[in-house]
């Protein structure tokens, strides 16, 4: 489903941030990735939706095949770029709700903007998907007025609503204390037995550790040899 072929990134000022990163993942996987700050984990992460791209002069690319759906880094447009990233749902440390939208706002958002759904489809679906993560009751809360473990919630909830092939998540549980974190991993865990693959970047090690999930571990832009 995703490939990294031969991929390094240097940024503008000189800062290698990947170094020949070769990596596969399949279809429905849970992945951890790992390693100190500075390592990569967010620049490999942003290669997957293409938001930063291999160097120019190398000959590093990332594939990425979702179903009969194909984005190589190479050769795709803006609205490739756009159409790859209604198939990934994204989800970030620091939440990044819109601070006026109340949470059924701001999951429906999306819905929304691509206009193929009415608005009782909206509705039915929005609700479904808070169900999964367990904060209905709040719908009509503002950000501001949730605990950090439910804005997260919504937060992946807004990333679900249009049922990726892939969810990315960055640090997701960096700013929550550990009850809630451990709920928000328990909750990529069922989206992830529901045929959803998660790619987690992480500095928990008690996610990682005893779990049967992959653990690939970066260190200053290589990738390490895999942790099994
Ligand atoms: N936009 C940028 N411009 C210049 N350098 C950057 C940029 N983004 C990241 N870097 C550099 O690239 C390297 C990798 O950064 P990256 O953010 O991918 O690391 P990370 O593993 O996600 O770290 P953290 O755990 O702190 O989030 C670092 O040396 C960082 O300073
Ligand atoms: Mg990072």
């Amino acid at each position: 489903m995703i490939s990294f072929l031969h991929v390094s990134k240097t940024y503008a000022c000189g800062n290698i941030a990947l170094s020949n990163v070769n990596l596969k993942i399949s279809k429905g996987e849970f992945v951890f990735l790992t390693g100190a700050s500075g390592a990569g984990k967010t620049t490999l992460l942003k290669m997957i939706y293409m938001d930063e791209f291999p160097d120019k002069k190398s000959s590093g690319q990332v594939l990425i095949d979702f179903g009969n759906e194909h984005f190589d880094s190479k050769k795709i447009s803006m609205q490739g770029i756009q159409a790859l990233r209604r198939k990934i749902g994204i989800v970030f440390q620091d939440f990044k709700l819109l601070s006026d939208k109340t949470v059924f706002e701001n999951v429906a958002l999306s819905l929304l903007v691509c206009s193929d759904y009415s608005q009782t489809e909206i509705k039915k679906k929005v609700l479904e998907t808070l169900g999964t993560v367990g904060i209905s009751q709040r719908k009509n809360a503002l950000p501001a007025e949730l605990s950090g473990g439910e804005q997260q919630r919504a937060a992946i909830a807004r990333a679900m609503i249009h049922n990726p092939y892939l969810l990315i998540a960055d640090e997701p549980t960096g700013n929550l204390d550990p009850e809630n974190a451990n709920e928000v991993f328990k909750i990529f865990q069922k989206i992830n037995a529901r045929g959803t693959a998660v790619i987690m970047a992480t500095h928990n090690p008690t996610f990682y550790q005893n779990t049967p999930h992959r653990h690939l571990t970066m260190k200053q832009g290589i990738l390490q040899r895999e942790i099994l």
